[in-house]
């Protein structure tokens, strides 16, 4: 058991996750990082946080298993005795035009960008509760406020991630608890190499693409510092939508 204030973040291993452990971790807070695939950046990650003082550990479970993911909500609860901030961030793309959207690659959007929210938000929430504080963030999209093309499954699990983060923030704000969303444009991470973002930076009012360094800086706003701030969707692009 800690002192030390706790953070949950799924997918957690790289990307936007590690930024937002390792911003936390500055921030003095132990952190839990969920993953699911790569023990070795898991490892290194982890050694990150240990350099950052945090005490840290990594939690391989499939957010989209709801026994594996309350075994690892309640390994966290028997390591640390407490979560104050979860981030909700673990998610994948299967991106194509929806006449030719398998419904695997529908469910598997869906599964993972959504449904996975609820697995781990239901258990965390009832601790929030009885500690009578906490702070959800959820991982948007811009896709989730605006739609894409292309994307039907990641903008429905977006827009349904925000439609949640809206409906908990009323439910739980008397407890002590704030959800906000976060929802970020395009960000440099393994997400988006693949894609053909030539010229991009043109259409992108502040003249290039995001790190996981800026979704991170507005995470861990909302997580300490928005102390009057619930039920809100910041959008973290660069300008992108206005
Ligand atoms: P990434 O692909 O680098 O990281 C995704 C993380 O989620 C990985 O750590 C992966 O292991 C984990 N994950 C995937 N499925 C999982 C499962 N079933 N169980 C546990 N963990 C699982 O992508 P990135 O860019 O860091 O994305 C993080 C979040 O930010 C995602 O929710 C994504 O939709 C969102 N986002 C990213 C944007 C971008 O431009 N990169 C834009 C808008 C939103």
């Amino acid at each position: 058991m800690t002192d030390k204030k706790i953070a949950l973040i799924t997918g957690g291993s790289r990307g936007i996750g590690k930024a937002c452990a390792l911003e936390l971790a500055k921030a003095g807070y132990n952190v839990v990082i969920n993953y699911i695939g790569n023990d070795e950046a898991a490892a290194q990650t982890v050694a990150e946080l240990k350099e950052l003082g945090a005490e840290a550990y990594s939690a391989k479970f499939d957010v989209t298993n709801k026994e594996a993911v309350e075994a690892g909500v309640a390994e966290v609860m028997a390591k640390f005795g407490r979560i104050d901030v979860l981030v909700n961030n673990a998610g994948i793309t299967r991106d194509g035009l929806f006449m030719r959207m398998s419904a695997e690659n529908w469910e598997a959007v869906i599964n993972t960008n959504l449904n996975s929210a609820y697995y781990v938000s239901s258990p965390v929430v009832k601790i929030m509760m009885k500690q009578r504080s906490g702070a959800i963030i959820n991982m948007a999209s811009i896709s989730g406020v605006f739609g894409n093309a292309g994307q039907a499954n990641y903008s429905a699990a977006k827009a349904g991630l925000i439609g949640m983060t809206k409906a908990l923030a009323k439910e739980l704000a008397s407890r002590g608890i704030r959800v906000n969303a976060v929802a970020p444009g395009f960000i440099k991470t393994d997400m988006t190499k693949d894609l053909k973002l030539d010229g991009i930076e043109a259409h992108i009012p502040l003249k290039r693409l995001g790190e996981a360094q800026d979704i991170a800086k507005a995470v861990k706003f909302l997580a300490l510092d928005a102390e009057y701030i619930t039920g809100q969707v910041l959008q973290v692009d660069g300008g992108l939508v206005i």
